[in-house]
């Protein structure tokens, strides 16, 4: 195929989001990690599904990080993944230096590429790559808001018996316990959810999808989510790679959108072959931009943590 993304991080998260790219046959995809054999092995296998799912993209493992040059896109993963009872933020240090490593590779390999930050604390990491890689900053952003927004779609649509695709809901702020949830904006095939469940019901909904990737980490016991996470960075890839100028909650750089000024935080934009081309400011009330100043201020408290 004539696009390239690297996955850095052949984890779940990055092996599955190289799956679905590859099965979606939106690009060439390489899958670089430290581990050795892992990221060939894990490559190898996707190769030997295509004849059976029918994809003609190619995908290749790498420990080298040059791997990388000649990407169109690349999509950071690596890091630790939390364990139960850890929130996003004690990943902070760790994923910290990983994903600094990974962008000075990126830096030197892929400087014209479009980069997908997925890490943990995603927001802060996404803040860290924008410092280490100095590309303009549309060129840079998290995933969070369509992973939080899928969540709790999924949770409207199963309360309601009515398919996942006709709910609509976005989620704005940090990807963490103070993410903004925009329950006003939350339809069912144009009907507002306000008007089709119970206040209390929805309010733990709303807590439910805040509390999402812990609930799945107290499940999984040794991991976190993967399928959904993975999910929506391929709806973010496929945007981009298809310039389908789609509005996607992303973890963007905002220059006074919300109030919000010199910080990456998740609100609505327009994904194209350019990356973020524009951010879309939604009418919000007073109390949904307080709780979005909160999420950002507490992004901000952990970026200072990281003295860059
Ligand atoms: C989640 O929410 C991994 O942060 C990710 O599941």
């Amino acid at each position: 195929m004539n696009r390239k993304v690297t996955v850095f991080g052949a984890g779940f998260v990055g092996s599955t989001t190289a799956q679905r790219i590859a099965e979606k046959q939106l690009s060439d995809v390489v899958m670089i990690d430290v581990i050795e054999g892992m990221p060939q092995g894990k490559a190898l296998d996707m190769m030997e599904s295509a004849s059976i799912e029918g994809f003609d993209a190619k995908v290749t493992g790498s420990n080298d990080p040059a791997a990388c040059a000649d990407s169109d896109l690349v999509v950071i993963t690596s890091g630790i993944a939390r364990k139960p009872g850890m929130s996003r933020d004690d990943l902070l240090k760790t994923n910290a230096g990983i994903v600094g490593s990974v962008c000075e590779s990126i830096k030197k390999h892929v400087p014209h590429a479009i980069v997908i930050v997925v890490s943990n604390p995603v927001d802060v990491m996404t803040y860290l790559a924008g410092v280490k890689l100095g590309f303009p900053k549309n060129r840079v952003m998290g995933m969070a808001g369509v992973l939080d927004s899928a969540r709790l779609r999924c949770f409207i649509a199963m309360e309601l018996g009515v398919p996942m695709r006709d709910v609509d809901a976005v989620v704005l702020g940090g990807h963490g316990d103070d993410m903004v949830p925009l329950v006003r904006y939350t339809t069912v095939a144009g009907k507002k959810v306000e008007d089709l469940i119970p206040k209390g019901k929805l309010d733990a909904m709303v807590a439910r999808t805040r509390n999402g990737g812990a609930e799945i980490v107290s499940l999984l016991k040794t991991g976190s989510a993967y399928y959904a996470p993975s999910a929506a960075t391929v709806d973010m890839v496929c945007a981009i790679l298809n310039d389908e100028k789609r509005v996607l909650p992303c973890a963007v750089w905002c220059t006074g959108q919300y109030g919000v000024k010199d910080m990456f935080v998740g609100v609505p934009c327009v994904l194209g072959k350019n990356g973020v081309e524009k951010i879309v400011e939604l009418q919000l009330t007073g109390d949904e931009l307080a709780q979005l100043k909160k999420s950002a201020d507490h992004v901000l408290e952990n970026v200072k943590r990281l003295n860059l």
